[in-house]
């Protein structure tokens, strides 16, 4: 009896396996990145550093967008030595902050010519409620509110380059994902799961609206969900839940390289050049409900969190 349950799950096991193999998307682009730019945030670790590495090794100029520089300088170093490109530079970036982003944007517009590929990678989960000194709520600054301004402030030199790519990284939670406009900073509610799904709802939402925003210009925004994958996401979630997916994910989850492929796609790819407002799955576009929140189709939300977000980042007054 117990030999037959072993081979069944063992069997629905591998077959799982195979089918995660067969539908891993790759980037096959071989696009050369020479005199362009590109801003990662979060690229010290997990896919953004494995999405910095993939652009350096296509001769790109990359801005690594990191909150601790010391371990952005010791990630840009390991890029430098795999990939020879010398041009990988380190820059603060505290999504957390609109005041650090305000000071980051302001470095890169004095110092940088040209802003070809923008990638909001960065993100926390799993976190404490923990309000800044500026009053917002921190993973909702670090998931929504900071790639919302630094894309908005950035918007000027990405128009000036031309036919620039910017892409948010979001997730497949994003379906379990909602807005609360009366409790933006989880007041009266706070699982620590809870505001990574509202903020990556947040990012489809924030795509959607920008691509309309952006449809009389070149500028193209596409969203994603990377797969999952093994990296130092979980950090903060409780012990016994990290050990499980540590467990799981040696088998089932993507490498960080792999977990990048579809972020490469929509930044690199000729196949992805113009195509805007769209989600992305395994190099795909995946805008079926089945992977999509419901509501990423209502304009009127999206409007109206754009409203809110330029409010909350001192983008208008309120
Ligand atoms: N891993 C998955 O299975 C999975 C699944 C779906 C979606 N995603 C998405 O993939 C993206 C990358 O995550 P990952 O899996 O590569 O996780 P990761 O290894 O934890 O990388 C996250 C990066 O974001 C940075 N970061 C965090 N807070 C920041 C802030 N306030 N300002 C600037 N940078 C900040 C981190 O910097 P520090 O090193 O300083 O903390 C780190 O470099 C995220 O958007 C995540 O939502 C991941």
């Amino acid at each position: 009896m117990w030999w037959w349950l072993l081979a069944v799950v063992g069997s629905l096991g591998l077959v799982l396996k195979i089918y995660l193999e067969i539908i891993k998307g790759k980037c096959t682009s071989k696009a050369d990145l020479t005199g362009k730019t590109a801003i990662i945030t979060g690229a010290n670790s997990g896919i953004g550093f494995a999405t910095a590495e993939d652009f350096a090794r296509r001769k790109c100029r990359v801005i690594m967008a990191c909150r601790n520089i010391e371990r952005g300088e010791k990630a840009c170093a390991k890029i430098i030595e795999k990939t020879g490109n010398t041009n990988v530079v380190v820059r603060k970036l505290d999504l957390g902050y609109m005041e650090c982003v305000r000071e980051f944007v302001a470095t890169i517009l004095r110092d940088e010519p040209r802003l070809d590929i923008l990638i909001n990678n960065a993100a926390v989960a799993g976190t404490k409620r923990q309000i800044t000194s500026e009053a917002l709520e921190y993973t909702l600054a670090t998931n929504h509110l900071g790639p919302f301004l630094l894309t908005n402030l950035l918007l000027g030199l990405l128009k000036k380059t031309g036919h620039s790519r910017i892409v948010m990284v979001s997730s497949l939670v994003n379906i379990i994902g909602k807005i609360n406009f009366d409790d933006m900073t989880w007041i009266r509610k706070f699982d620590s799961g809870e505001p990574y799904f509202d903020t990556k709802f947040a990012n489809i939402l924030f795509t959607k609206e920008l691509s309309r925003r952006l449809e009389d210009s070149d500028v193209v925004i596409n969203c994603l969900h990377p797969g999952t994958i093994r990296t130092e996401l979980l950090r903060n979630v409780p012990q016994p839940f990290k050990l499980i997916c540590y467990f799981i994910g040696l088998l089932y989850f993507k490498s960080p390289d792999e977990g990048a492929q579809t972020t490469i796609h929509c930044a690199v790819c000729d196949a992805t050049k113009g195509v805007s407002g769209h989600y992305f799955m395994d190099c795909e576009v995946r805008d079926h409900t089945w992977y999509i929140n419901k509501k990423a189709y209502d304009e009127g939300l999206a409007k109206k969190l754009w409203e809110v977000s330029e409010k909350m980042t001192g983008m208008t007054s309120s």
